[in-house]
């Protein structure tokens, strides 16, 4: 297995490229579609880097796969299926959930379908598959969103907003849907794998001392986890974790990430943002 990571500076997101050795077949995991929200208009740098890695390593894309419905960046899996029809984009079957709130929320039910029929395929909570001859494992952990899901690769599990590096911390709970609690519980699922398990975040946010940098063990998240190491309890979590949360400021690009991200990417020509106003 080779993982090759790729950071979108604007929104502090790793991209990841996971590819089988035997087989070239690949799978990207949470890419990015640069956004500028001021004039609406996106583009595709970021992505492009990870084509061009694909194609240069003459790796064939099988899976596009989504951790869960982000609210910090646009989802450039549409455009990576424009360019490789044969992946599937894939996401956790409870993405039906997180799309009915927000169709509901910005009445849209006639544009956006809450089928989870966007998606090639909707994975259930411990279903396997494969890249290549590579083993993957999907691991249901709510908490951040109620439909956030780890992908177990090998012995990597790429753990998108569910736990950062060990002095950032774990992902707010406070969207629609999130609970401190259930992220605690999801939290301990991931961190009872092996001592020497890596797992991938989906962001770094790093202090001005430390560099960037996309993994940790689950031992060392075990030992310096500043919100979940092993001496803290759930009460200690879910009240750190709320008092982190509360007057936390709504990401820059969540109205645009969510009305995008529930639809996989897949916009018409007469595509509008909707900004409600005073709702949030
Ligand atoms: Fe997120």
């Amino acid at each position: 297995m080779k993982i090759q990571n790729f950071y979108d500076k604007d929104t502090a997101t790793f991209t990841y490229v996971v590819s089988d050795t035997e087989t070239q077949k690949c799978a990207v995991i949470d890419s990015v579609l640069n956004y500028d929200m001021h004039a609406g208009r996106t583009s595709t740098t970021s992505a492009d880097e990870v084509i061009n890695y694909i194609r240069t390593n003459n790796l064939e894309l099988e899976w596009i796969l989504e951790t869960h419905i982000h609210a910090d960046h646009l989802t450039a899996a549409a455009y990576l299926q424009e360019k490789f029809p044969q992946a599937k984009i894939a996401i956790g079957e409870k993405i039906v959930e997180v799309q009915k709130y927000w169709v509901d929320f910005f009445d849209i039910a006639n544009e956006a379908k809450t089928d989870g029929s966007q998606f090639d395929k909707l994975f259930k909570a411990g279903e396997k598959f494969k890249i290549g001859s590579l083993n993957c494992e999907v691991i249901y952990t709510p908490g951040h969103t109620p439909a956030c899901y780890c992908y177990k690769i090998d012995d990597a599990i790429f753990v998108g907003d569910l736990i950062f590096m060990p002095d950032v911390g774990s992902a707010r709970c406070d969207f629609p849907g999130g609970n401190a609690r259930e992220a605690f519980f999801s939290l301990q699922k991931i961190l009872s794998h092996k001592d020497e398990t890596k797992l991938y975040t989906a962001h770094d946010y790093p202090p001005q001392n430390r560099q960037l940098s996309c993994f940790a063990t689950v031992f060392e998240q075990k030992e310096r986890n500043v919100l979940i190491n092993k001496n803290v309890d759930e009460e200690e979590f879910v009240k750190n974790r709320q008092e982190r949360d509360s007057g936390k400021p709504v990401p820059k690009l969540l109205l645009p990430s969510i009305q995008f991200n529930i639809r996989a990417g897949k916009i018409d020509d007469d595509f509008f943002i909707k900004i409600p106003v005073n709702k949030i």
